[in-house]
């Protein structure tokens, strides 16, 4: 069930919803391997924001070509930006808008994902990979470093030293290795279209579940990031306490003393 009227809109991206409660967006800039422009960017963030919208929606899917998830932030663009611009005008803000999604965000990449099209996947709440998917933060041969997260993500994702390693040598990981090392949740069948396909139905899975438990799940492992052991088990509990006044709960649990497949409504 594709969303023609979706598809229409927008001239960097595709926005399409293969199932009623997945919205698909599809980076599209073919010829320039999906290079992340501010343009496609404005684009992405608009996407987003309609997905968020959109109370059919469960979970979001963000993936890009065979060859190209997206091979980094567009190097033309940026090429002739002085600092005073930079700084000025705080280059890459807009690139953040993704991790305010309270929806689950799930990438499925195959081919380049490098620089900040890395950068981009890890943003992701969930990382599918083709076995043809590359990632990498080839900046230092560009004279600068990852600018959109990717010495912090990276480090949490792979530990120091290889952080380290791959983003001062600029070399890439192979999709095997980056599924060994905790990058990516899972390395799917070779085949076109395999990695999308299997992104859509996880995120399926997910949008039959309760929203407010999966936003709250989310929430939760996101913080996981930010806080310490003792804060973090905190916010879990009183986040895990406050779902006993959503419908959801009693639902989820009815259903399951009788035995039957329980009936979310999202409250
Ligand atoms: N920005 C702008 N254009 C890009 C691009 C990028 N990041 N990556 C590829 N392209 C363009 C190429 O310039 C080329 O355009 P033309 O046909 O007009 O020359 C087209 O896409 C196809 O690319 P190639 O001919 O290079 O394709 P290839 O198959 O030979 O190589 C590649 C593929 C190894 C990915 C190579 O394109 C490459 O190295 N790209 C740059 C990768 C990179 O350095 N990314 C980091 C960017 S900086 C960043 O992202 C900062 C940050 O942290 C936010």
């Amino acid at each position: 069930m594709g969303d023609a009227s979706a598809e229409a809109q927008y001239e960097f991206i595709i926005a399409s919803k293969p199932n009623p409660t997945v919205t698909l967006i599809t980076l599209n800039r073919p010829k320039a391997l999906n290079a992340l422009s501010s343009p496609l960017f404005h684009e992405l963030n608009h996407a987003l924001a309609q997905a968020e919208l959109d109370k059919d929606v469960g979970a979001v899917v963000l993936t890009g070509s065979e060859k190209a998830f997206a091979a980094g932030a567009d190097i033309k663009e940026m090429k002739d930006i002085e600092f005073a611009e930079a700084y000025g005008n705080n280059f890459l803000s807009h690139w953040t808008q993704i991790t305010e999604m309270k929806k689950p965000v799930i990438a499925a990449v195959s081919g380049y994902a490098l620089g900040g099209g890395c950068e981009l996947a890890m943003m992701c709440d969930i990382i599918l990979a083709s076995p043809t998917a590359k990632f990498g933060q080839p900046e230092i041969n560009l004279g600068i470093i990852p600018g959109a997260g990717g010495t912090q993500r990276l480090t949490h994702a792979l530990g120091k030293s290889r952080a380290m390693e791959i983003i001062l040598t600029g070399k890439n990981i192979s999709a095997l290795d980056a599924e060994k090392w905790g990058l990516v949740s899972r390395v799917v069948a070779e085949g076109e279209g395999e990695v999308v396909k299997e992104a859509i139905e996880l995120a399926k899975t997910i949008a039959s579940k309760g929203r407010l438990s999966v936003m709250a799940a989310k929430e939760s492992v996101n913080t996981s990031y930010e806080l310490g052991l003792r804060e973090g088990l905190h916010f879990e509990r009183r986040l895990f306490q406050s779902l006993f006044a959503t419908k959801d709960q009693k639902e989820g649990m009815s259903a399951f003393a009788e035995k039957r497949k329980a009936a979310f409504t999202n409250q």
